[in-house]
């Protein structure tokens, strides 16, 4: 069955928890803290904590009738060789996703389309 999911963060909610790993490393899976920890500017790594929160709440929203019990962790959004957003799981999946993130100075958006 085909579902779809849609969030919008706060990025300041982040703010407080760039250099705090141990929050960090609750919202980012291992792949994306490596990522994060080539980020030199504040501001990228707020809006990258940020978005990478609202796209796996958006991914939850969009597969949470397939019973599937997993944290955040498990949920990568990752970047291809243009900068489009893509999700890669810690696990098999029988679906494909699609998604699109966009941000504001003070906001992340993100929609995810399960198919
Ligand atoms: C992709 C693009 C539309 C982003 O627009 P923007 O208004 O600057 O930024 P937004 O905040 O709305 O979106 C940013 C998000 O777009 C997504 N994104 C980036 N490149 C993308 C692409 N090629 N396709 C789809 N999504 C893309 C990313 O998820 C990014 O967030 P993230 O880096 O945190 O993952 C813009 O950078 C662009 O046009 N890039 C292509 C440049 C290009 O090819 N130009 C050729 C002439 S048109």
């Amino acid at each position: 069955m085909k579902n779809i999911g849609i969030d919008i963060v706060e990025n300041e909610r982040f703010s407080k928890m760039i250099n705090d790993e141990k929050k960090i490393s609750r919202i980012l899976s291992n792949l994306e803290v490596k990522i994060y920890s080539e980020i030199t500017s504040d501001k990228r790594k707020i809006e990258y904590l940020a978005s990478r929160f609202c796209a796996k709440e958006a991914v939850i929203k969009a597969i949470n009738k397939e019973g599937l019990s997993f944290s955040y962790k498990d949920i990568s959004i990752l970047n291809d060789d243009v900068g489009a957003p893509y999700v890669e799981f810690s696990f098999e999946v029988d679906f494909k996703l699609l998604i699109s993130i966009s941000h504001s100075n003070n906001s992340s958006v993100c929609v995810a389309v399960m198919y």
